[in-house]
């Protein structure tokens, strides 16, 4: 998850309402990552909630206020009201079919209610319960009035539930509820761009069992990708044979080959706004050895012949219209600069991210990265070491102003 972890949302705040239902322990994970994301989180518990966890656990976790009933004792006599005042999203998480159907009514007779009614910012809901619950004309109903009035819903998902039924009520998992929430928060600048990215190692075929390839774990493309689509982009991937999650209406094509992740980006380069090349495509693929695994024995060496890939960047330079951007990066060893200012002009590029893969603390598999941007306006600049997902949200930032 590290892909999710943006450091972007200081001074943004949520108000968590957890009702009661067995997967009241996921709202802790929650927390947890709202908090790394520097996000305030305020929590209010229905007495059900309580009946699985509580209030001490959100606290220690770092919620900076935790109610647990309606009428609190001493000078807070006006908890109802505070989220409305103060926050920028509410997530109810999970959200049990007895708190749907009291907010969808109007209801105020708890103190999640009541915050909900006089709450009139981005409320988002996970809903968790037993399917026949969850397939019920009220609670069809009730989830009809919601989504009308602006309520976004994430999940349930399908599987096996707690009471050993099967069937769709089961609370998301805490991807899609985590991500639809910081998306609610984030700015949305890229909203109306369309972005294709493409992330990962490829996958060279020699024989049945072996093939060429590099340690590339994706994590910068991924970081792209979800920082584009919190920001509001229409996002396509194509991905390598790398495993990020990515949200259910992120458009993905998983490939393994050069070859298929040429073809893939060709054909939806022409629909995108905006390219962002970070893929660590193999410049080279073995001549295949055939259909069959190549024995070993009687062979004291090996020689294998090597054909060029295709460059995608370079193509997509090439096909590339006034109208839209393209990013590459560039992995080096040394003269990054110099290295990516040529890359940046022979490849037709709009902006280039240069970063050294002989260093400790970046390039392939780090979670940090240290990059040196150059734009095609002469734009120079070093970043300090950061977490890949930062650069992301700084490549997001700089483009606008290319
Ligand atoms: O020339 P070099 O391989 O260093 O360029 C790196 C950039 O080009 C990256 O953005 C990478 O995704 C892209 N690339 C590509 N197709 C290739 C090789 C590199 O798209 N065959």
């Amino acid at each position: 998850m590290k892909h999710l972890l943006f450091n972007n949302f200081t001074g943004k705040r949520v108000h968590l309402g957890v009702s009661g239902s067995v997967a009241a322990y996921k709202s802790l994970e929650l927390l947890r990552m709202f908090r790394k994301c520097g996000l305030e989180v305020s929590v209010t518990l229905t007495s059900g909630a309580q009946e699985f966890i509580k209030g001490l656990s959100f606290e220690a976790l770092g919620a900076y206020r935790v109610w647990e009933r309606m009428f609190p004792t001493g000078e807070d006599v006006f908890g109802h009201l505070e989220p409305g005042q103060a926050a920028d999203a509410m997530l109810i998480a999970p959200a049990t079919a007895s708190t749907l159907a009291r907010i969808a009514n109007g209801l105020a007779d708890d103190m999640l209610s009541c915050q909900a009614l006089a709450y009139d910012g981005p409320v988002l809901a996970a809903p968790a319960m037993n399917p026949r619950m969850w397939d019920a004309p009220a609670t069809v109903a009730n989830c009809a009035t919601l989504r009308e009035r602006g309520v976004e819903f994430i999940g349930p998902e399908s599987g096996d539930v707690a009471c050993g039924d099967h069937g769709r009520g089961r609370m998301a998992a805490i991807e899609p509820v985590f991500a639809s929430t910081l998306r609610a928060v984030a700015p949305s600048d890229l909203s109306g761009k369309k972005v294709l990215i493409t992330l990962g190692p490829t996958r060279e075929r020699w024989d049945a069992v072996r093939f060429w390839s590099n340690p590339s774990s994706g994590l910068m493309g991924a970081s792209i990708a979800m920082a584009a689509w919190l920001r509001g982009a229409d996002v396509t991937v194509v991905s390598g044979p790398v495993n990020w999650w990515f949200p259910e209406d992120m458009k993905v094509l998983r490939v393994d080959s050069a070859d298929e992740m040429f073809e893939a980006a060709v054909s939806e380069w022409p629909s995108c706004d905006i390219g962002c090349l970070t893929a660590a495509v193999a410049d080279f693929k073995p001549v295949p050895h055939g259909e069959h695994k190549f024995k070993k024995e009687g062979a004291d060496s090996l020689t294998v012949e090597f054909s060029a890939n295709a460059d995608i960047l370079k193509n997509l330079g090439r096909m590339k219209k006034d109208d839209q951007q393209l990013i590459g990066f560039a992995a080096e060893t040394r003269d990054i600069a110099q290295a990516a200012q040529k890359k940046l002009q022979a490849k037709n590029l709009d902006l280039i991210v240069a970063n050294p893969v002989n260093m400790p603390g970046a390039g392939f598999q780090s979670a940090t990265n240290s990059v040196h941007v150059l734009d095609r306006n002469g734009r120079s600049e070093q970043w300090p070491d950061l977490p890949k997902t930062e650069i992301a949200w700084r490549i997001w930032d700089l483009l606008q102003q290319v």
